[in-house]
């Protein structure tokens, strides 16, 4: 095929289902970034004449000359001195990611971790890819001063073994920082965790054994999954709707299955940025108290809110007698890599969670709680995480404002209250698997939605994490994916066939 001659396949592509919803001009210059990404049309390859190819598709020579210079603005065409348009390859492509080794599609959710860090740091690619907050946007530096501040202290405690259940200033501190969360707590209910993970493993390995049933959200949080998958659990999903998990289904499973867990994680959940509304959680705790049932509440980051009023955690609205066990980690809000977390649980059931921890890390790293506690003892900390929150608010603006412009509008998404990822589900024709190599080859990146689905993945559905995102990329980012979505889209070749 001579691509100097021929229509360039644009007589098929535009006359697909998108025609009308976006100019001329840009559906041929996305028809024509696709054709250029799937390697039909080399870097070097001179684009037909404007006037040969206006005549060609019977339509104006200034649309086909728009459409070469959006092509040259998204970096995929330059105009040569003397004539002619040259195909070229964005100088941000990552060719070390479209010719080289590049990491399989994650399917195991195991490796999903790994994967997503590794991309979210792809040279060339913007990476929506891991739900981390980003080092600048952080209580980094203050906690690093409380840390030289405990170091250059005489204190040998912080450098020995302390008791499984965590630090005893930690512990003591820690109802005073869940008492701002409207929740009532003793030192003796709660334990000090690596992170908000091992907490969810510790309540898992406790209470579920293996072939058990248990009940996780459709879809929930990957770290979960791998969670229950660990433990044998026979993971029963119970679909999200726009105010929290289906309790119609909910209630169903309970009476048919007698599971012995619910896991929920009400408030920007991720992966979906849903919050489960008042009436929902207190429904849902109505709920557990009649049938017994316990909780796993993975209060992941409520500090997170960019909009909307506080829904109180469902801890804050039960209490001690209820089978209620509530997950807070502290590496997303405050300071990511610290690997700390608090678990609170009933209290008959806290030397069980003890004997577990203990058979996993024996404790806590000394020292990280010691400078936590001391950290938290300041509450001029609650400013600098509203601060925080606002930056990430506005990041979530930029990202927004740019999706909205750019997706197609059969793309299914809302904007959270909070939290540091977006849902999107693809419009019918596509499948994401189609558009994750396409993607990552025009230098943007996400996490699939499989992971995040316990059986039969939606293949339409995928995350957009902008937490580690720098801000200036934001709208680049969205521009690239959505272009990618619109040329799949409007593409009369299958989606399956072009990876
Ligand atoms: C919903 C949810 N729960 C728990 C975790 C684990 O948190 P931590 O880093 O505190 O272990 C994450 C991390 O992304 C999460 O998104």
């Amino acid at each position: 095929m001579d691509p100097v001659t021929d229509d360039l396949g644009l007589l098929a592509a535009l006359g697909g289902g998108d025609a009308g919803r976006h100019p001329l001009p840009v559906r041929i210059r996305d028809a024509l970034v696709v054709r250029i990404q799937r390697g039909e049309l080399r870097a070097g390859t001179r684009l037909p004449p404007i006037r040969a190819l206006a005549t060609q598709l019977a339509i104006s020579p200034m649309t086909i000359a728009k459409a070469y210079k959006l092509l040259g603005a998204a970096g995929y065409a330059e105009a040569r001195t003397g004539g002619g348009t040259i195909v070229r390859l964005p100088s941000r492509e990552p060719r070390h990611i479209a010719d080289g080794p590049f990491p399989a599609r994650p399917s195991a959710p195991g490796n999903l971790s790994q994967l997503l860090f590794e991309l979210a740091r792809s040279p060339g690619v913007i990476g929506f890819t891991g739900n981390y907050p980003a080092p600048e946007l952080s209580d980094a530096e203050a906690f690093r001063a409380t840390l030289a501040r405990l170091t250059a202290r005489p204190c040998e405690s912080w450098f020995r073994y302390d008791p499984p259940a965590g630090r005893e200033e930690l512990l003591a501190r820690l109802p005073g920082f869940l008492a701002r969360h409207g929740i009532a707590a003793a030192p003796a209910d709660m334990l000090v965790t690596s992170g908000a993970q091992q907490a969810l493993d510790i309540v898992v390995r406790a209470l579920v054994r293996p072939g058990e049933a248990v009940v996780a959200e459709r879809p929930a949080y990957h770290g979960l999954i791998n969670v229950l998958r660990a433990a044998g659990a026979r993971i029963l999903e119970v679909p999200l709707l726009e105010d929290g998990p289906d309790l119609g289904v909910l209630e169903d499973l309970l009476r048919r299955e007698q599971p012995r867990l619910v896991c929920v994680n009400p408030t920007f959940q991720n992966p979906t940025g849903i919050t489960m509304s008042r009436e929902k959680r207190e429904a849902l705790l109505a709920i557990i108290r009649r049938t017994g049932v316990s909780l796993l509440e993975d209060d992941h980051s409520p500090e997170m809110r960019f909009s909307g009023e506080p829904v109180p955690s469902i801890r804050a609205l039960s209490g001690p007698s209820d089978p209620v066990f509530y997950v807070r980690g502290f590496g997303k809000v405050y300071v990511p890599g610290i690997r700390l977390g608090v678990l609170l649980a009933p209290a008959a059931t806290v030397p069980r969670l003890l004997e577990v921890k203990a058979t996993t890390d024996l404790q806590s790293p000394a020292i990280m709680q010691g400078a936590l506690a001391e950290y938290l003892a300041d509450p001029a900390y609650l400013d600098r995480i509203a601060a925080i929150a606002r930056a990430y608010a506005e990041r979530q603006k930029r990202l927004t404002d740019a999706l909205s412009r750019a997706l197609p509008p059969e793309t299914e998404w809302r904007i959270p209250e909070g939290g540091l990822s977006l849902w999107l589900r693809l419009p019918p024709t596509l499948d994401v698997t189609g558009i994750y190599y396409p993607a990552a080859r025009c230098g943007v990146t996400f996490a699939p939605g499989e992971p995040f689905y316990a059986a039969n993945p939606d293949p339409r559905t995928l995350r957009l994490s902008f937490g580690l995102t720098p801000p200036e990329l934001l709208a680049e980012g969205a521009d690239r994916l959505a272009a990618v979505i619109r040329s799949m889209a409007q593409s009369s070749v299958p989606a399956s066939v072009m990876v």
